[in-house]
């Protein structure tokens, strides 16, 4: 793999800044932000009455604790555009999502939030050790989604030749991969995983392909899925994060020299992280619920808003920005089984170390009785179909998540190919639990 320490002169001059620069400008723009908030959004001025705080009392950045969170129902309830701080008219794009309860969200930018959005994307691609000139395959789907149009934007931005192939059509993902050569791939992880596999369709090495930078996001994955990508592909494989309501990608993002968690790019969101019970903020360092407060965005800004994903914050190191840990889960997708709290990476990562098993898997929960059983659903390897071998890997998996995890889960070893496969996000959960 390539070595793609940045070079003088690469790195914007806020990326190396004093944590007290960064703090300085955070609070001059956080007060920028509370006061657009509640001179120009109803929704916010009325929030903070009840909560008896106005932007005045706002002095240092610890005060922000003083003001309410936003939530995910906010956005519902004020769905569509109830929740700008601008007129309608300004908004140059939406974007939005289904979500996976019922009423969508939409979120609005005007020029100026779109323009941020390309800049910090760009910031992005260049820490994953993206450069001017280079060749994007953008494969995240284009849409009301924001993957495919905010890397899109960013990559333009930065200076490279985009090519906007947005999800789907696998066959073609890699025709286009051999014909074009580009250098950076941006996609989600589970949608690389079935690009390998047509690689391999098709009798392609994928280690001779051109690729040298892989920038993964929008959905949880793990060191071990990092490793596997890698190797397959001998390309760097960067994590990058966001979610609609904050902006989209480029939220936070890795550095391809330390790989070590997502530096939040701190001048634009400011972050905290709760007890998702008392709402209380823990110091850097614990795990809890992530909050953005957004700090420079004009269409529709974010105070303190729940993500509902669970990190920790931890201190900066290849650039002055702090960091936050790869992301366990969303807190709607810790599953409780008998007791014991489990996320999906956990159990990625012991398929991971099962090399008769392929990289792709699905959970499904059942009840019978009192009781709620977990069933993990996999994939042989093609040179390990043979009964026997499915039976020790099996075993072999079901071990690892006993003895690592402490639950008991059922394996159900198919054949290569059986479990489907993700064009964007992977539905890795299959709750068939009946409703209490
Ligand atoms: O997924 C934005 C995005 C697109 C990020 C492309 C990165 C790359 P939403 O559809 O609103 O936006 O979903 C946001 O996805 O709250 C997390 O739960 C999850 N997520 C996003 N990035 C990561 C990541 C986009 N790197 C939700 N690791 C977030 C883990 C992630 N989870």
């Amino acid at each position: 793999m390539e070595d793609l320490a940045p070079r003088p002169g690469d790195l914007e001059p806020i990326e190396t800044a004093s944590r007290d620069e960064i703090a300085a400008l955070q609070l001059s723009r956080l007060k920028w932000s509370l006061r657009h908030c509640y001179e120009n959004a109803p929704f916010y001025r009325k929030r903070f009455d009840d909560a008896g705080v106005h932007p005045d009392d706002l002095k240092s950045l610890a005060d922000l604790a003083r003001f309410p969170f936003t939530t995910k129902a906010d956005l519902r309830d004020n769905y569509p555009f109830g929740m700008c701080a601008v007129p309608r008219e300004k908004l140059v794009r939406v974007h939005g999502s289904s979500g996976t309860t019922g009423k969508p969200i939409v979120v609005g930018y005007t020029a100026q939030d779109i323009s941020t959005w390309a800049d910090l994307v760009a910031r992005s691609i260049r820490a994953s050790g993206g450069r001017t000139g280079d060749i994007v395959h953008v494969a995240y789907g284009y849409g009301l989604f924001t993957g495919g149009l905010g890397a899109h934007y960013g990559a333009e931005r930065l200076g490279c030749t985009v090519v906007p192939m947005s999800g789907g059509m696998t066959e073609r993902q890699v025709t286009l991969i051999a014909d074009f050569k580009p250098r950076v791939i941006m996609v989600t992880p589970s949608y690389m995983l079935s690009i390998l596999d047509e690689f391999r369709r098709q009798r392609i090495d994928p280690r001779d392909s051109s690729l040298a930078v892989g920038i993964f996001g929008a959905e949880p994955w793990t060191n071990a899925m990092r490793a596997e990508i890698e190797g397959a592909f001998d390309m760097h494989a960067v994590d990058i994060y966001g979610m609609s309501e904050i902006m989209g990608p480029g939220v936070a993002n890795e550095c391809v020299e330390t790989k070590d968690g997502m530096h939040i790019w701190e001048d634009h969101f400011y972050p905290e992280v709760i007890n998702p019970e008392t709402g209380e903020v823990l110091p850097e360092g614990e795990m809890g619920e992530l909050v953005f407060t957004t700090l420079t965005k004009e269409g529709m800004p974010m105070v303190r808003y729940r993500t509902r994903d669970l990190t920790r914050l931890l201190p900066g190191t290849a650039r002055s920005m702090r960091r936050m840990e790869k992301i366990a889960g969303r807190s709607d997708d810790m599953m409780i089984l008998r007791g014991v709290n489990v996320f999906p990476t956990q159990i990625e990562e012991q398929i991971l170390k099962c090399r008769a098993l392929a990289p792709h898997f699905q959970i499904e929960l059942t009840r019978s009785g009192p009781m709620d059983s977990m069933t993990v659903h996999v994939e042989c390897t093609p040179d390990a179909t043979a009964p026997d071998a499915r039976k020790a890997v099996a075993a072999e998996l079901s071990h690892h998540i006993k003895s690592v995890i402490g639950l008991s889960a059922r394996i159900d070893v198919h054949d290569p190919d059986h479990i489907a496969r993700s064009e964007g996000k992977a539905l890795r959960v299959i709750d068939n639990r009946p409703k209490r």
